[in-house]
C-alpha cells in the first residue's frame, strides 16, 4: 500500500468532511482504506446515518445513486464516471412502465441494483440481504412484479413459495460461475462449506450449502466452525474474508468471476475526486422523493439486522 497516497487521502478527507464507503467487492486496497465496508444494504444504512458532508462512495452507479437519494444534502462522489453495473441498466423505468400496464393490480419490488428511476415506479426496494424477507411481508393476494434480477427473483420464488412476476435481467459477473466449476472445487476440497450469492444460476445454488449477501458471507464465515470455504460470487470479497478469518480457507469459486465495473476505482482517482469533487452524482428531486420512498419502505419493514 502506498503510504504517500494515503496520507494525502486522509488529508483530502479531513478538509471535504468526506467519508469514503467501500463495497465489499472493491480491490483490497480500497477496503482498508475505507470507513466503512459492506454490502448494498449495510452501505445504503450508513450513507443515510452518516453526519459527513461528501460522501465518496467506492463502488458502482447505483450504490451511489442510492446515497444521494438517502441523503440530499451531501454531495456524493462516485471517482469513475464509468462505474456502472450492467444488472441495473437491464431495466428501464419505460420497460417497467410498460410491465406494470400489464399487471395493473401487481406491487413492484426492485432490487437496489437498478436506477433512481426504475425505484421511484417501484413500490418496494430491497437488497440480496432482505429479498426474502420483504417480500414475505407483502400481502398474498396481491401479484407482485419484481426487477431487474431473474436470479434472486427465482431464489425468492422458491423461498417463499410465491409466483413473481419476473424480469429477465442478470449479472454477467454471477452467471460465469458455473456447475462445474462448483464440481471441481467441491472434488478438490470435499469439507469445505459452499457460500453462493443469490445472483448465481440456480444450478450453482442448487449445489451450494448456503446462499448468502456479501454481508451475509461475512457474518456467516466469522460465526461458522467450519475452517475451509468455496466462495461463489465476485472474488473481492476474498480480501475481506481473509482478513476477518485469518485461521480459514477460502477458495474463489472461479477466478474468472471479476466485476470490471467495482475494479475501475483506484487510489488515484479518489484523489483526484476528492481535489476536483467529482463526479457528483446526483437526481432530480421529483425522481429522489418517489425513490425515497421504495428504499424507506424497505429499511421500515426490515430494520437492519
Ligand atoms: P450485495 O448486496 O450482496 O453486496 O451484492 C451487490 C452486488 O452488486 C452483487 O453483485
Ligand atoms: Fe453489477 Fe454484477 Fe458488478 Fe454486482 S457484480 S455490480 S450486479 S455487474
Amino acid at each position: 500500500m502506498d503510504e504517500r497516497l494515503l496520507k494525502k487521502i486522509q488529508k483530502l478527507k479531513e478538509q471535504r468532511k468526506a467519508v469514503i464507503l467501500a463495497h465489499n467487492y472493491q480491490p483490497g486496497e480500497i477496503q482498508d482504506l475505507a470507513d466503512f465496508t459492506g454490502d448494498s444494504l449495510g452501505l445504503s444504512i450508513k450513507a443515510s446515518q452518516t453526519d459527513a458532508k461528501v460522501i465518496v462512495f467506492c463502488g458502482v452507479q447505483f450504490m451511489a445513486e442510492t446515497a444521494a437519494i438517502l441523503s440530499p444534502e451531501k454531495t456524493v462522489l462516485l471517482p469513475d464516471k464509468f462505474a456502472g453495473c450492467p444488472l441495473a441498466d437491464m431495466i428501464t423505468a419505460d420497460e417497467l412502465r410498460q410491465l406494470k400496464q400489464k399487471h395493473p393490480d401487481a406491487l413492484v419490488v426492485c432490487y437496489v441494483n437498478s436506477s433512481a428511476e426504475v425505484k421511484a415506479e417501484s413500490d418496494y426496494c430491497c437488497t440480496s440481504a432482505n429479498a426474502v424477507e420483504l417480500v414475505n411481508s407483502l400481502p398474498v393476494d396481491r401479484p407482485v412484479i419484481f426487477v431487474p434480477d431473474r436470479h434472486l427473483g427465482r431464489f425468492v420464488v422458491e423461498r417463499t413459495g410465491r409466483d413473481l412476476v419476473l424480469w429477465p435481467g442478470y449479472c454477467r459477473v454471477h452467471v460465469v460461475i458455473t456447475e462445474e466449476d462448483i464440481e471441481n472445487a467441491k472434488a478438490k476440497y470435499p469439507d469445505a462449506i459452499v457460500m453462493a450469492h443469490p445472483e448465481c444460476t440456480e444450478s450453482v445454488k442448487q449445489l451450494s450449502d448456503q446462499i448468502l449477501s456479501t454481508g451475509q458471507m461475512l457474518k456467516f464465515a466469522k460465526t461458522s466452525a467450519v475452517k475451509q470455504f468455496i466462495v461463489a460470487t465476485e472474488i473481492g470479497i476474498i480480501h475481506a474474508l481473509k482478513k476477518q478469518n485469518p485461521a480459514a480457507e477460502f477458495i474463489a469459486a472461479s477466478n474468472r468471476a471479476v466485476c470490471p465495473n467495482m475494479k475501475k476505482i483506484t487510489l488515484d482517482k479518489i484523489i483526484v475526486s476528492l481535489e476536483d469533487m467529482q463526479y457528483k452524482v446526483t437526481v432530480t428531486e421529483e425522481v429522489r422523493a418517489k425513490a425515497k420512498k421504495a428504499l424507506e419502505r424497505m429499511v421500515e419493514i426490515l430494520p437492519a439486522k
